[in-house]
């Protein structure tokens, strides 16, 4: 199959959100920017165009999808009833990168929530994926447009370099604003569940609903079964090493680290992520103290040292507060050694 990618602009957009939403009619699949990662996109309702979803990935057949919409009515259709703290979420932070799971509708096929009883949605902040879905008028399921284990993609490009060949189309709407998935709430059993921590923050959550219980990690069948996949992995060791909680300590810590692997600063084979402090290596991102910065690149910067070559990443670890925690957590997926 050939793969058509599309830069979409103010002059065009309505051509190729036409020619988008015929192919999800159609039940095809079509990789679309998001404000967190492109998703890749099928309609809701129909089975056959989900399983396509799930063999362009490679992924596993249990780990459920998030219904995309792009109008607050379609909520009613694919859920049995909205919770008093959802629509509390829902006020404030929709369209955005806040994904609410509810328990779901008999309207919505057992392909797209892993056979759970619940389904996850959000409406996403982007004016192409909401005109794709309202074009196309049905929900769209979209996971991120990555492969199956591969960090999520922030730029068409991405997309491409994994599922060229296995998809008929990509719109390209450049970087992704937020740069990692939205943040996943369970709503479906009368607590609130924080399944996947994202833009939207435990804190920010807790001071609207009351307490957002973490997952607890000793569950042998996951709740959320994204959880217990391999994720976010570059080609490339990453080598994670952990914030301390005193910021000059935890910068010491991290060049001490460093030091003490003994990596040379000039090597084409190692690549540096760091926050508190530039530390002068020849592949190095430095994210300036800026959590929203390093969210925003952390995907395209293990993206980017896989394309030149680099062998071992050496990433700075910051505190889980905040829009941290999701930096941590995606990190931590992605480690194969945390000092
Ligand atoms: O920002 C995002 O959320 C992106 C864009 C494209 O919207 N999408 C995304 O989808 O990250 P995906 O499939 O890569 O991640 C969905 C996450 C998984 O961790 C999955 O296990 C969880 O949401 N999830 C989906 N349905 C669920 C459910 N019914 N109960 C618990 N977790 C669920
Ligand atoms: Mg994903």
């Amino acid at each position: 199959m050939e793969t058509k990618l599309i830069k979409i602009n103010l002059t065009n957009k309505n051509k190729v959100l036409s020619i988008a939403s015929d192919l999800i009619k159609k039940g095809e699949v079509v990789a679309f920017p998001t404000e967190t990662v492109y998703g890749l996109g099928a309609n809701a309702l129909d089975e056959n165009a989900v399983k396509k979803i799930f063999i362009a990935k490679g992924r596993p057949n249990d780990n459920p999808l998030i219904v995309h919409i792009s109008d607050i009515k379609q909520l009613n259709e694919l859920v049995e009833f909205v919770p008093k703290e959802a629509e509390i979420l829902i006020k404030k932070y929709w369209p955005g990168p806040l994904t609410i799971v509810m328990k779901k509708s008999k309207r919505v096929p057992s392909c797209i929530t892993g056979g759970l009883n619940t389904v996850a949605i959000r409406m996403p902040n982007n004016t192409i994926a909401l005109g794709l879905i309202k074009k196309a008028g049905v929900p769209i399921a979209a996971p991120s447009a990555n492969s199956s284990t591969k960090p999520s993609p922030t730029l068409a490009n991405h997309v491409l370099n994994d599922l060229n060949g296995k998809i008929p189309l990509i719109i390209d709407g450049g970087k992704c604003k937020v740069g990692l998935e939205s943040t996943v709430l369970g709503l479906s059993n009368g607590k609130a569940v924080l399944y996947r921590p994202g833009k939207i923050t435990k804190e920010e959550l807790e001071k609207i609903i009351g307490e957002v219980e973490l997952p607890s990690g000793q569950i042998k069948v996951p709740s959320s079964p994204g959880m217990k996949y391999k994720h976010y992995s570059p080609k490339a060791e990453v080598i994670l090493i952990e914030a301390k909680i005193d910021a000059n300590e935890s910068k010491d810590n991290f060049l001490g680290n460093v030091k003490k692997i003994g990596l040379n600063e000039d090597s084409n084979l190692i690549g540096v992520i760091s926050f508190t402090k530039k530390i002068g290596f020849k592949n190095e991102f430095f994210f300036n103290n800026d959590v929203n910065l390093y969210a925003k690149n952390l995907f395209f910067a293990l993206r980017e040292f896989d394309k030149r070559g680099v062998e071992k990443i050496i990433v700075e670890g910051i505190l889980d507060e905040g829009f941290g925690l999701a930096v941590m957590n995606r990190l931590r997926k992605a480690a194969s050694k945390i000092i």
